[in-house]
């Protein structure tokens, strides 16, 4: 800048250059051959040690080493083939972008996990059935000692199969009680094969008479989840063998506490108030989104809780988690119906609805052995037309079948005699979906849950032939 007679002149050469200088986008001026001829600093700071440009791949989002990522946009500056080139951090989109196809895919196999668990229950349903009729013969003590294996493989499989369904479940958040105990135990029996196959001990002190905690425990469940493999995780990183997850669940300071410990590689002192950050990972990219931890911090401040970490770099960590204690709300109330065994269902007639054969079976053996009259029916439409010729005093129908559900039959029903409704018992595998949850609730129907035990079956039709009114009346 010079002042000529009093005036003020722009040195603008200068002007520019400082201008240059002083942006914090990178630009450069690259000539034909994409040689870079001039740069700003904040170029240097970035792509630093970079001379040509046409060297880049042809893509125009560039990864820089510290991983931010920029997007190259060129503008012509004179026919000799020179160009501006800057660049814009698009770091924020690219993991946004990363994530929605991270989140699509994980609810592409939320559904095809719920949709395969769904398929199993069925089966399931059959082992458990007739290995229990098995149970009620006369067997010797070592066919007696086998099919008690197989009773308690295939509860053990129906509690694997309803967790995959809760987890895979997309529901509203709910505000009920629970026992997060439960909650923790779904969690270990899912990473039980993991766990085992990893060589990774897993412990657990859960506190006998922890009162219940209060809001989603579907939501609780992906919490402890990621809790859980971020221990393996870590276990992994550390070659720690055996690994070792201890979970504890106790009450202090009027607060339920889970403590998650592992004996993994522990966090670096530096990484440790980044750890709750979204984005914040040190695994590769198959591996971590960095959102685990940031999504289970902002699910336990909405349940009013609180969840913190504690770890010795190299030996391990242990993350705790806090909520509040729920005295006031009563546990979920639609619960399938239990009512004291003995009564006879002798003479009762019965119409079974499911549309897998071994189903019917199965309950066609169990209620003709205690005496009732049953009928199959292997769809609604079948179903519908028994319903009109017959009086029966229970109508098991299966809620998921092929062409006319079970849901949509029992409406048929109700518009044809109102007073059917109560004799209806639901068999459903899919008891977690929050639009069949919120049907059973609505219409107050029983329901049992797939695969159920005999006891529980003939516990529920004698409880609706004891509460159903006489036809008519
Ligand atoms: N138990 C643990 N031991 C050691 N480091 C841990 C532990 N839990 C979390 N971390 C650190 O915190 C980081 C963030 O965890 P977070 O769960 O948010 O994301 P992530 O596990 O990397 O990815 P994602 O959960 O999306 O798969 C991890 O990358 C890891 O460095
Ligand atoms: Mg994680």
């Amino acid at each position: 800048m010079t002042r000529e007679g009093g005036a003020v002149v722009l040195d603008r050469t200068q002007l520019i250059s400082t201008l240059f200088a002083l942006i914090p986008v990178p630009v450069a001026v690259v000539d034909s051959g994409g040689r870079v001829i001039l740069s700003n600093s904040a170029f240097t700071d970035v792509f630093n040690g970079i001379q040509n440009l046409d060297s880049l791949p042809s893509q125009h989002e560039l990864e820089v080493a510290g991983g931010a990522t920029y997007e190259l946009q060129t503008v012509p500056l004179n026919n000799q083939g020179m160009k501006i080139v800057y660049a814009l951090e698009i770091t924020n989109e690219v993991q946004l972008r990363r994530q929605a196809v991270h989140l699509e895919k994980m609810a592409a196999i939320g559904r095809l996990v719920s949709g395969v668990a769904h398929e199993l229950n069925n089966p399931l349903a059959g082992i458990l059935g007739y290995a229990q009729l098995v149970s009620r013969c006369e067997l010797e003590p070592s066919a007696r000692r086998m099919i008690e294996v197989i009773l308690s493989q295939a509860e053990r499989a129906g509690k694997i199969v309803q967790s995959f369904l809760s987890l895979a479940a997309k529901t509203e958040p709910k505000r009920i009680a629970f026992d997060l105990n439960e909650t923790i135990r779904n969690v270990v029996r899912l990473r039980e094969y993991q766990a085992h196959v990893e060589n990774i001990a897993v412990t657990a002190d859960f506190s006998k008479d922890l009162p219940y905690a209060c809001g989603d425990p579907d939501q609780l469940e992906q919490v402890v989840l990621n809790l859980f493999v971020n221990a393996e995780d870590a276990i992994a990183d550390s070659h720690q063998r055996p690994g070792s997850v201890h979970l504890r669940t106790f009450v202090q300071n009027g607060r339920i506490h889970l403590s998650v410990t592992d004996n993994g590689s522990g966090i670096h002192a530096r990484d440790m108030a980044r750890i709750f950050a979204p984005f914040f990972t040190t695994k590769d990219r198959q591996h971590g989104t960095g959102l685990g931890l940031s999504i289970c911090a902002e699910i336990v401040k909405e349940h009013g809780g609180e969840l913190y970490a504690w770890s010795t770099y190299g030996s391990g960590s242990t993350f705790t988690l806090e909520l509040p204690i729920q005295r006031e709300i009563a546990p979920e109330t639609v619960e399938p119906v239990r009512v004291s065994e003995g009564l006879a269902l002798r003479g009762k007639q019965i119409l079974v609805i499911d549309d897998e054969v071994h189903i019917t079976e199965l309950i066609f053996d169990v209620l003709t052995r205690q005496g009732a009259r049953i009928d199959l029916a292997n769809s609604a439409v079948e179903a519908l037309e028994q319903i009109k010729t017959k009086n029966y005093d229970v109508i098991i129908c299966d809620q998921r079948m092929p062409g006319v559900s079970g849901q949509r039959l029992y409406r048929l029903v109700e518009s044809l005699n109102g007073d059917l409704r109560h004799r209806f018992l639901f068999v459903t595998g899919d008891v977690v979906s929050t639009q069949t949850k919120r049907f059973f609730t609505q219409v107050g129907v029983q329901y049992l849950r797939k695969p159920f035990r005999i006891h529980e079956l003939v516990d529920a039709i004698e409880g609706l032939i004891n509460r159903s009114q006489p036809l008519g009346s």
